[in-house]
């Protein structure tokens, strides 16, 4: 049987990846889709510097339109990232009827609905795995091993680089800008570790794993994103003595007002599994109503790690070349027509406990002003820790843990506490779940 020529855009760290696992593993890869996988051309903007992968044998090109056009290609990976010339580029593979297989995040969560209809209409697929937690096969899992499940919620660390941070700060008690300048020194963070960081890379991922979840369409421009860069220190070594850890967590949960989409430092306890997964590992934790909880557990960036699930992807389409467009398995795991326009519930309507920072001047009454607040606004506290005063200056801090609440009655209770003369500083505030 003839060969499948795929084309490749991009040979950075995920596309020199892809080129040595189709090579290293070329004969067992070959066995698995039934037809050999060959690398016919690649695109990359510069072949001046070296690259991660050997490239005998492969065409190539600074002209990645070359490879879109090339009529003998019928699967294009696209590695490039971005929504500019990236969107283009798929657009056009679709056009000329090729399958693409991507692991551009952005481009899936901001312009997926456009690609999936355009792909739908063309009868060809867009494969994205190694968009969601690099290696870990989690769009495979939820989208078929799930089928069987009303999937209510799902909690994810699906960025490396902000856990890597976050394990440092923990375990090193190191910096916050120190432990960045590492991760970008690895390979991890993003071009822009902005993302990293604010959470925007997450709420990528976590918009494309919400819309598998719950069959609704991708709406990045909804997900509530929060980064790590304001934790301090003190709050790792505070969730610690309570008996939690702080990670930087992508929630989806469908609740009977909306869809929760959100991205934040959480507080979770620290026999939980997840709580565990630490360094530049990634988890994502999916609660199915017949299954229960199931955890997927890998590496969530990296060259080969990242190669594996587009690899995966390739074998995928190859299997199916063969298949009716309606009888492959649909992009988002419902029927396109299936989707339902489920409403995204704002921060403000969200209910989850919380924990507070306070740092607060050494007065009497001060503890019953904060108390009095919180129980004017229905919260109750779970937990509460007064700290000696740091450094002589009769700064106390207070630390409160909470039972659950709407936001909105949280956020009015935040600007009561610092609208208090005794109240100097912002209130730290992080939102705690359970994950049970
Ligand atoms: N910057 C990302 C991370 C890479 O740190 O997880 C994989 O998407």
């Amino acid at each position: 049987m003839q060969s499948v020529k795929i084309g490749i855009l991009g040979l950075g760290t995920v596309g020199s990846g892809t080129v040595n696992v189709l090579t290293r593993n070329a004969i067992e890869i070959s066995r698995r889709a039934g037809r050999e996988i060959e690398i016919f051309q690649a695109a990359d903007r510069d072949f001046d510097s070296p690259k991660g992968c050997k490239t005998d044998g492969i065409k190539l090109t600074t002209d990645a339109l070359e490879v879109v056009n090339n009529p003998d290609i019928q699967i294009v990976v696209e590695l490039i990232g971005g929504t500019g010339i990236a969107r283009e580029l798929v657009l056009k593979a679709i056009e000329s009827g090729k399958h693409v297989v991507t692991a551009n995040k952005a481009l899936i969560a901001m312009h997926g609905n456009e690609l999936f209809a355009k792909a739908q209409e063309k009868g060809v697929t867009i494969a994205f795995e190694a968009a969601v937690a690099g290696g870990i096969p989690i769009i495979k899992a939820m989208r078929e091993g799930l089928a069987g499940n009303k999937i209510e919620w799902l909690a994810g660390i699906i960025n490396g680089t902000g856990n890597f941070i976050l394990t440092e700060m923990r375990d090193k008690a190191r910096d916050f800008a120190d432990v960045l300048a590492e991760a970008q020194e690895l390979g991890y963070a993003e071009a822009d570790p902005e993302f990293d960081v604010e959470g925007i890379d997450a709420a990528h991922k976590l918009t494309i794993m919400a819309s598998i979840a719950f069959g609704i369409p991708l709406q990045f421009e909804k997900a509530y994103t929060e980064g790590i860069s304001k934790i301090a220190q003190e709050d790792v070594q505070c969730a610690a003595e309570l008996g939690y850890r702080i990670k930087h967590l992508g929630i989806a949960k469908e609740t009977e007002q909306g869809v929760e989409l959100r991205v934040h430092p959480t507080l979770i306890p620290h026999r939980r599994l997840i709580a565990n997964v630490d360094g530049v590992m990634n988890a994502v934790l999916v609660q199915g109503d017949a299954v229960g909880p199931t955890l997927y557990y890998g590496a969530g960036a990296g060259s080969d790690a990242t190669a594996s699930a587009v690899v995966a992807d390739i074998v995928d389409i190859v299997r199916a070349l063969t298949t009716d467009p309606e009888n492959r398995v649909p992009h988002l795991a419902f029927q396109p027509d299936a989707l339902v326009d489920t409403p995204i519930l704002p921060m403000s309507e969200v209910v989850t406990s919380y924990y507070l920072r306070i740092h607060t001047e050494d007065k009497p009454g001060v503890l019953a002003n904060i108390t009095g607040i919180l129980s004017e606004q229905g919260i109750s506290i779970e937990a509460i820790l007064q700290k000696q005063p740091e450094d002589h200056d009769g700064i106390v801090p207070i630390i409160i843990l909470t039972q659950e609440v709407v936001e909105k009655n949280m956020d009015a209770a935040i600007s009561q506490i610092e609208a208090l003369s005794t109240v100097k500083e912002s209130v730290m505030r992080i939102r705690m779940e359970s994950l049970g």
